[in-house]
């Protein structure tokens, strides 16, 4: 197929990407590298040997832009990574988070519109959830209620696709709520490459193995878990890359059936506790790493993990690498590239 890819050269896009090629499939990366190296899409374009992509360097908020580069390449789908992505930020920032999550994901669909394109899959995440009302792995029916400005733009979001999906027979909209997505390519040649201090636990550990940051801080170990540290569901990016592909022939099924919205959760179903995870890394690195126990993060809940039995029943896909492979992959990235593609100076 034809595939549309906003935020294409970003983390998840740049691995989904080179999945996409690898299973045949033509792609346009549209992205305006705010949070992206060009130099991801070269590395794509070496591991896919020289695969059938092209590139827009616009802002998905760019209509007139964004609807020429959409007639020109006549998408048959478009999967939709493009947006702001950090829970900490998106408070103070709450008005770009709104302007680019909900705006950007309108003008995509306008977009999409003029080009004749109706499937569309989007990057929705496990936030949207918020707090567990019970100790269970959440389940595509359960309530969406986010208790952040990132959750509650990804859950609008969500809501513009199915009244887009809605509005005309024949589209089909697929919500991908990612749970924790870690690691990275086998070749170690792409990875995440976060600007500044990492928020999130994988790479903060990667680089405290690298010595660029002096310690861990373990946000929390009074949880009502079993070490005490908060305990999520990690999933494989390459896992994450192929569930996109798979996803791609549901929506082009479901649009055949009339068209619509669906949910899916992404992850493995299994916790593991920032402990447990750190245990592991230190075991891939061959020694202990600095941590310090630390008072709760703001906003952090003890535990949170998918029921992915949909995925599995109606993509046909599940997660298939382990604990160990997520943190191999990672370290064989960070240890060769300890600045990332180099833009963080
Ligand atoms: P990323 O920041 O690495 O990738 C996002 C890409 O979008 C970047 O390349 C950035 O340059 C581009 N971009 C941002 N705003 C843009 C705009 N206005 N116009 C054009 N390009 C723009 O993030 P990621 O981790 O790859 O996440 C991709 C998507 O998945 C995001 O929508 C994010 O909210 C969602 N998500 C991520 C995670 C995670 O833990 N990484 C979890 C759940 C959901
Ligand atoms: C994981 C665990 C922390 C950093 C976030 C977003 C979610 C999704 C994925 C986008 C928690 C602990 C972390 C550190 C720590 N992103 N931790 N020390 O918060 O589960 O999810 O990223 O959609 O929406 O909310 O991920 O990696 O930040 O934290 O102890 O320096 O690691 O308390 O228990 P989180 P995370």
């Amino acid at each position: 197929m034809r595939v549309l890819v906003t935020g294409g050269a970003g983390y998840l896009g740049s691995h989904t990407l080179l999945e996409l090629l690898g299973q045949g499939h033509e792609a346009l990366v549209v992205d305006d590298f705010r949070n992206a190296s060009p130099v991801a899409l070269e590395r794509v374009r070496a591991l896919s040997n020289g695969g059938a992509f092209g590139v827009e360097r616009l802002d998905i908020r760019d209509a007139p832009r964004l609807v020429e580069a959409a007639r020109a390449f006549r998408p048959e789908a478009a999967i939709h990574f493009a947006g702001l992505k950090s829970v900490g930020e998106s408070g103070a920032r709450a008005l770009d988070y709104w302007d680019v999550n909900v705006g950007g994901t309108v003008a995509l669909l306008r977009a999409l519109e003029e080009a004749g394109c109706g499937l569309v899959i989007f990057s929705s995440s496990a936030t949207v959830y918020g707090e567990p009302a019970e100790p269970r792995p959440f389940r595509e029916d359960d309530p969406v209620r986010p208790a952040n400005v990132y959750g509650r733009t990804k859950a609008a979001a969500e809501a513009v696709l199915r009244d887009w999906a809605a509005a005309a027979p024949g589209r089909a909209a697929l919500l991908l709520r990612y749970f924790n997505p870690v690691g990275a390519h086998a070749s170690g040649r792409i990875g995440e490459d976060p600007r500044g201090v990492p928020e999130n636990l994988m790479p903060f550990l990667a680089q405290v193995a690298t010595g660029r940051r002096a310690a861990l801080r373990i946000w929390g170990s009074d949880y009502p878990t079993p070490d005490g540290t908060g305990v999520r569901d990690y999933i494989h990016v390459e896992d994450l890359a192929e569930a996109h592909v798979a996803a791609l022939a549901r929506a082009r099924h479901l649009a055949g059936a009339g068209g619509g919205a669906e949910a899916f959760n992404l992850g493995t179903g299994k916790g593991t506790s920032v402990l447990e995870m750190l245990r592991a890394f230190e075991a891939v690195v061959g020694r202990p790493l600095p941590h310090e126990m630390a008072p709760r993060r703001s906003g952090d809940v003890a535990e949170m993990r998918a029921d992915c039995s949909r995925a599995a029943a109606d993509l046909g896909w599940r997660a298939r690498r382990d604990l160990r492979a997520m943190v191999e992959s990672l370290w064989r990235w960070q240890s060769a590239n300890p600045d990332g593609y180099g833009t963080d100076g």
